[in-house]
């Protein structure tokens, strides 16, 4: 198999999880490149239910080689909950799970700059789990990394300069008491004795693996519109969502990437702040919410639904690249008298066909709907597209002529069984 990036094309929760599970029995390798422990994977395996927050999805196969690259941020001991949780329900991760050296961990500092930053009035509606406050630090060059944590004197001297800075602000913009030095010292010396095993260099093991023809399966976290970048900015977590990011988060250079897989839920969700500019009416917010069971792998909060909104997949299929997509949640629409898909919207007079930058354009711009009949049959156990209803085989013709890219796969459930190809 080559080198594919798998990437939510929407606001995150398309059902990555999911399709890179289905994609790793042909992948050696599966590769977390951005993001960290707000995403929140689900796989379900029968009876079983797994969710994975930092640890690549594809670690439920037992022979594949999970890495998470330098473009992740760590919380360490999150990754070390998340390797019991495995072992607990029997999936040995020893010598298969390797953690790049060059990753930025996360502190309590950054979960609580975090949550600080969250209690004020315009708040992102973040995860809580201190993403934004780490990358923060990355990009200031103040961050402290993997490697700097498995060295005593980097560590001590880099943890001393940052909580000198932090502590000021805790102490005269919030009014609380900082961190002690020794007590953080101390803690994250003892997570680092306990992950030294897993850390390696992953630039070279990846690289190494592309020389000896080894295939490679990127799993994004998030989704386009999550993009720090070409994302609804500021609504927006602060990592690369997008395909480039597969490539800046492993050193794995673009030319070794083969292709991009672009994941869409048939109709649309978010969660958190930020403009939706097709967001459900109250009335059809609760139906599907109730029946997608839409509610946060990692917080467990409810999600925004609305309609499949074009002008977004559409601009992911640009900024990614994207070469297919696969349609998940199909089932979930399977209820409705129509369905409608968004193909423009207005602004002040103006009609918008791509996505606009101007954050007051999609805060309050109209949509501008195609409308299509439902089809009022329960496709759970549809097992080929030649059996999808007529109406629901209309529906994705209509979005892959919109988009004009090929949709290769549909999902009508979360078992691994109800997946097809087109
Ligand atoms: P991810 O973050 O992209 O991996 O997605 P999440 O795991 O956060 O959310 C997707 C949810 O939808 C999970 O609960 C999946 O089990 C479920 N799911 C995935 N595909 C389908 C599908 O085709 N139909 C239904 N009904 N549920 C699905
Ligand atoms: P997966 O990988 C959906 C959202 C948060 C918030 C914004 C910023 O499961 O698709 P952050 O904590 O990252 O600073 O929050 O991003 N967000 C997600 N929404 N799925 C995710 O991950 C998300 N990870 C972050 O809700 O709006
Ligand atoms: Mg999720």
């Amino acid at each position: 198999m080559p080198n594919i990036v798998i990437l939510g094309a929407q606001w995150g929760d398309e059902g990555k999880g999911k399709v890179i599970d289905i994609f790793a029995p042909k992948a050696d390798y599966i590769v977390r490149y951005q993001g960290g422990n707000n995403a929140g994977h689900t796989v379900v395996i029968g009876e079983d239910e797994f969710i994975l927050h930092l640890i690549p999805s594809g670690i439920l196969h037992k022979a594949k080689v999970c890495v998470i690259g330098n473009g992740v941020v760590i919380d360490p001991k999150a990754f070390l909950d998340e390797i019991d949780m495995l072992k607990r329900k029997g999936i040995e991760v020893a010598g298969r799970l390797y953690l790049s050296d060059e990753a930025h961990v996360i502190f309590p500092y950054h979960k609580k700059l975090d949550e600080l930053k969250e209690a004020k009035k315009k708040k992102i509606g973040t995860t809580k789990k201190g993403i934004g406050p780490c990358y923060a630090d990355k990009v200031a060059r103040s961050g402290i990394r993997i490697a700097d944590l498995l060295d005593e004197a980097v560590f001590k001297d880099k943890l001393r300069g940052n909580l000198d800075e932090k502590n000021v602000v805790f102490n005269r913009i919030y009014n609380i008491e900082g961190y002690s030095f020794d007590a953080l010292y101390e803690e994250y010396s003892s997570y680092g004795k306990k992950i030294r095993k897993f850390v390696c260099n992953t630039v070279l093991l990846l690289n190494d693996a592309i020389k000896k023809k080894k295939s490679i399966l990127f799993e994004g976290a998030q989704g386009t519109l999550l993009d720090v970048d070409h994302g609804t900015y500021p609504f927006v977590t602060s990592s690369n969502a997008t395909a480039g990011g597969a490539s800046i988060g492993t050193g794995v250079g673009p030319t070794r990437i083969d292709k991009v897989i672009g994941i869409a839920k048939a109709y649309t969700t978010r969660v958190g702040e930020g403009p939706f500019p097709t967001e459900f009416g109250e009335d059809l917010m609760g139906r599907i919410r109730k029946k997608g069971r839409e509610f946060g792998a990692t917080t467990g909060r409810p999600r925004r639904c609305g309609w499949f909104d074009n002008i977004v997949v559409k601009h992911s299929v640009m900024v990614n690249g994207i070469d297919e997509i696969v349609v998940t949640k199909l089932d979930v629409l399977d209820d409705l008298d129509s369905i409608k898909i968004c193909t423009a919207y207005k602004f002040e007079g103006r009609v918008y066909r791509d996505f606009p930058s101007n954050i007051r354009v999609l805060e309050g711009c109209v949509p501008i709907y195609e409308e299509l009949p439902g089809w009022k049959e329960d496709t759970t156990r549809v097992t080929s597209y030649k059996r999808l209803p007529k109406n629901a085989k209309n529906y994705l013709k209509r979005i892959q002529e919109l988009l004009k890219t090929k949709i290769v796969l549909i999902s009508v459930g979360s078992d691994r069984r109800q997946t097809f190809a087109k």
